[in-house]
């Protein structure tokens, strides 16, 4: 059965669109077979996801020995190990890949994998910049391979049914969306630099990043180095823009203005403490994120609509009805009594399960590239915001994302 069903994707591949593989090629107890390309903190945790939904794990890349040695204790025996992830998108019987590795690698892994027909799960902020998402959805659109990247609240329930109630019109016209992250960190060890235990292939980490000598703390924390990441801006800011986008069809914003400065990720390059404010055409969005307190704990995103406003966060979603207009608004009395709502009940395995069941029917995925590109779109430009002191227009990017 499994010779037969590779045989046939691959002779459809050469011979038939994409769409038209029937999911008929794919039996029911076929499992994909997949790799990890990068198997740290996400990575690790991913190792072991698409295992529990029915992936069989045949490959692990990693130039972090510690990283690999833990991923290769938590997959099957006889899993086959790579420092060099071309070696590994070369393996035989290798359906699919994971992408999990810092954002700098993300555009040329997903490239690497495209080219040795592999399916993708790609972890999130797809892109370093906008240029290389518009490229990025360019090259995947003109490829028949299945992309997923790794928002999964795009397959949470309760995000999903939420949509549903602020698309109905229950809470009213949206003026104003405003989406939070507080964490209080500890920066001491994740960017100290003493050295690393174990092994390390530095030049290969770097990859496409300009060349430097080893500095541990880079390895340890790359978010916080604009060679390798967006920042906080875009790791977590491209989770929650995409929220706000799904559930307002809004679209990706007109304009982007941001403040932030380093309160106490003091060794690294990006602000912990910013606000960022994005122009909708009716609507504003605010961004804002402080890793200095656990007030207001976690990620909220909070929709202001003219009937109630609907707050979601990693709890589920609570809806609060609103008061009446009034020529004496400051004699209201004002009540937050919640009138709707759906607690947070996601198997934490929904969005991996959604990429395999693409894999296997070849159907969109729940966020395909075009959709990670949007939303990381406003995280972009208000780091340009930020980093140049200016105000951000989309027309300005020369962006063609919508
Ligand atoms: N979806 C989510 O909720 C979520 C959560 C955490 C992280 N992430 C994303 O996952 C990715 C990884 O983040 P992380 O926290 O696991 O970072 P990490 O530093 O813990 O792990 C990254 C791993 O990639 C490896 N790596 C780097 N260059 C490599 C190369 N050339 N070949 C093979 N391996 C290489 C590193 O050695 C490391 O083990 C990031 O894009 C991050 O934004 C997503």
């Amino acid at each position: 059965m499994e010779k037969n069903r590779r045989q046939f994707l691959k002779e459809s591949a050469a011979t038939v669109a994409p769409l038209l593989v029937p999911a008929s090629a794919w039996g029911a107890n076929d499992r994909v077979a997949y790799a990890m390309i990068g198997t740290g903190n996400r990575g690790g945790g991913l190792n072991k996801t698409f295992q529990t939904v029915g992936a069989q794990c045949i490959g692990l890349c990693d130039v972090y020995g510690p990283h690999l040695e833990a991923a290769k204790a938590n997959s099957p025996a006889g899993v086959k190990t790579f420092l060099d992830y071309h070696e590994l998108l070369a393996m035989p019987g290798l359906d699919a890949v994971v992408i999990a590795t810092p954002d700098h690698q993300h555009q040329p892994m997903l490239y690497a994998a495209l080219a040795a027909n592999k399916d993708v799960y790609l972890e999130k902020p797809m892109s370093l910049n906008l240029a290389q998402s518009q490229d990025m959805v360019e090259r995947v659109g003109k490829s028949d391979r299945i992309v997923q990247v790794g928002m999964q609240r795009r397959s949470m329930e309760f995000i999903r049914n939420a949509r549903q109630v602020v698309l109905s019109g229950a809470i009213g016209k949206v003026s104003m969306v405003k989406a939070a992250w507080n964490w209080r960190f500890d920066w001491s060890e994740l960017l100290s630099n003493k050295p690393l235990e174990g092994t390390l292939d530095w030049a290969r980490f770097l990859g496409p990043a300009p060349k430097r000598e080893l500095e541990p703390r880079r390895f340890r924390w790359w978010r916080a180095f604009w060679d390798y990441s967006g920042g906080n801006m875009t790791d977590q800011g491209t989770h929650l823009m995409d929220v706000v986008q799904w559930m307002t069809d809004s679209g990706v914003p007109k304009s982007a203005v941001a403040q932030g400065y380093i309160a106490d990720e003091r060794g690294g390059e990006v602000p912990d403490v910013f606000s960022a404010v994005f122009e909708y055409p009716e609507m504003i969005a605010s961004w804002t994120l402080n890793y200095t307190t656990t007030y207001d704990y976690d990620w909220s995103i909070r929709f202001l609509g003219r009937e109630a406003t609907m707050v979601l966060d990693r709890r589920g979603y609570r809806i609060m009805k609103n008061g009446p207009a009034s020529s004496t608004p400051w004699r209201w009395k004002g009540t937050e009594e919640v009138t709707a709502e759906e607690p947070d009940r996601t198997d934490a395995g929904a969005h991996a399960a959604n990429f395999l069941d693409c894999v296997r029917s070849r159907k969109r995925p729940n966020c395909p590239v075009e959709v990670a590109a949007a939303a990381v779109t406003g995280p972009h430009m208000a780091n340009l915001a930020l980093r140049e002191d200016r105000k951000v227009k989309l027309g300005s990017t020369g962006m063609a994302i919508s």
